[in-house]
């Protein structure tokens, strides 16, 4: 797809902020830091549209961008941010598992991890809390960039591997530097939201 028209719609919290045109969500969720935003804007070809930092913990609110009339890409606050309280971290997981449960526009919810590492306790939670729920899933190891080559297939074991994932389940590199792997998310993304 590409992309000429994106732009932000709004910061929800509850379901009644949630956009009610009913066009396909895709959602994606992570580790705080691990690139989120930068995935967002490296799809829709825009800098800033989605706010990225060095600082994590940046995004605490459901950011929903509308891509193209088509479908939106909801940015889900990072997990794993030590930081914060623990009264934030329960009103965090209350707003994910009402979205994650009562959303009925949702297509499919991008897993993001850092390719350089094996995902985490909370990666693997993410992911077994979406599958209980039937939701379609997709594993987008990113900053891809950052590893070479070589190396690819040995970190894309270890990823599979750590997420006991689901046969039916795919792995998709990608590099919010460079761009790679860009069209082959698009192709799985224009699927979801047929
Ligand atoms: P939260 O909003 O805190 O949950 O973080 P996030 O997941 O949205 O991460 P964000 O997109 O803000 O990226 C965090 C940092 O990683 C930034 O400094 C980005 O520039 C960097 N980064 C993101 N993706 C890539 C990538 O593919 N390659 C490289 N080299 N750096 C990346
Ligand atoms: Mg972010």
């Amino acid at each position: 797809m590409k992309v000429n028209n994106a732009e932000f719609i709004i910061s929800a919290v509850s379901p009644k902020q949630y956009p009610t045109t009913n066009l396909p969500e895709i959602a994606l969720a992570g580790r705080s830091n691990v690139g989120k935003s930068s995935f967002i804007n490296k799809m829709t070809n825009r800098k800033k549209l989605a706010r990225t930092s060095s600082k994590p913990g940046k995004t605490q609110t459901l950011n929903y961008y509308k891509i193209e009339e088509k479908f939106y890409f909801v940015d889900v606050p990072g997990y794993g941010y030590a930081k914060v309280s623990k009264t934030e971290r329960a009103k965090w997981g209350e707003m994910l598992e009402t979205y994650f449960t009562q959303r009925e526009t949702l297509k499919l919810a991008i897993c993001v991890v850092d390719f350089r590492h094996p995902p985490t306790n909370d990666d693997v939670q993410m992911y077994d809390f979406l599958k209980y729920y039937n939701i379609p899933v997709l594993v987008l190891a990113t900053k891809v960039d950052k590893i070479p080559r070589s190396k690819w297939n040995k970190h894309e074991k270890i990823v599979r591997e750590g997420f006991d994932l689901d046969p039916e389940d795919k792995i998709l590199t990608f590099s919010s530097e460079t761009g790679l792997g860009m069209n082959e998310v698009w192709k799985y993304i224009e699927e979801k939201i047929k």
